[in-house]
């Protein structure tokens, strides 16, 4: 037996410090029960809600959430701009909740590019939420991870960085994620099996957990079991098995 598998998976060396999450099968959700897209979005923000205040009272630190692709776009123009009121809506609903549990609001992705609304609501809860501490909340939003990694080779040259200090840590620190560790855990939802341009960089050692049950369905019941499965994981970072066991 492994040395998590002794662990009590609430405790913060069992926990994941970063969790990343691919929010999948709104649509699907909503179809089965003979209802619009837009109606799984709505039932997925609460789900959103659930999850993130789950995870602040667990103590981990960082959370992302896939909330729009930059290939998103590409959906009816309906469904683009209700995904923006709603979140528009959901940032105005959350924030005395963000500052009470004193979670952090931070985005991945180019801002300027979004609905003057949507930014401006944004940039509010950014600066409002600027100094808590407690668990930082990442938005991937208008993300897409080869636009992020291209993005960091340009500033790279921008700054005149040499090849020879080109390093993976000046290289990550030009991403969105900069000064935040990579996710220890990506979970997915809906079934799909894949990272659809999601932290192409971050998750090179990420564990990954996906599931069948559709984003609007995913208990905390669910992700507990996600954590414990974490938990028992060994994590060999190209190391053996013996060598994990004996340190
Ligand atoms: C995820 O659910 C939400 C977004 C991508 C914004 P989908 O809308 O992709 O749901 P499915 O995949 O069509 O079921
Ligand atoms: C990925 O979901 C993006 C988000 C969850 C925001 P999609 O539903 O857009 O992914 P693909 O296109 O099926 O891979
Ligand atoms: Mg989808």
């Amino acid at each position: 037996m492994s040395n998590s598998q002794l662990l009590d998976w609430t405790t913060p060396e069992a926990l994941p410090v970063h969790v990343s999450f691919i929010m999948d099968g709104n649509g699907r959700w909503a179809k089965r029960r003979g209802e619009e897209r837009t109606a799984g979005h709505r039932a997925g923000s609460e789900t959103v809600q659930r999850v993130v205040r789950e995870c602040r009272k667990l103590g981990i630190k960082y959370i992302t959430l896939y909330t729009f692709s930059r290939e998103n776009w590409a959906r009816p123009k309906k469904e683009v701009s209700f995904l923006f009121e709603l979140l528009v809506s959901f940032l105005k609903k959350e924030l005395p909740s963000l500052m009470e549990q004193d979670i952090r609001l931070n985005i991945f992705g180019e801002m300027s590019d979004l609905p003057l609304t949507a930014r401006t609501a944004l940039q509010h809860a950014m600066k409002k939420t600027e100094k808590n501490t407690s668990m930082t909340l990442n938005l991937a939003l208008n993300y897409s991870g080869r636009e992020e990694i291209i993005r960091a080779v340009k500033q790279l040259v921008a700054d005149s960085v040499s090849a020879d200090e080109i390093t993976e840590k000046t290289f990550a620190d030009r991403l969105y994620s900069s000064g935040i560790p990579d996710p220890d855990l990506m979970i997915r939802t809906s079934g799909e099996i894949r990272l659809s341009n999601f932290m192409l960089f971050q998750h090179a050692y990420s564990e990954m957990y996906f599931t069948e049950t559709l984003w609007p369905d995913f208990s905390i019941e669910e992700f507990h079991d996600v954590l414990k499965a974490y938990a028992a994981r060994e994590r060999r970072f190209g190391k053996t098995g013996d060598q994990l066991n004996n340190d």
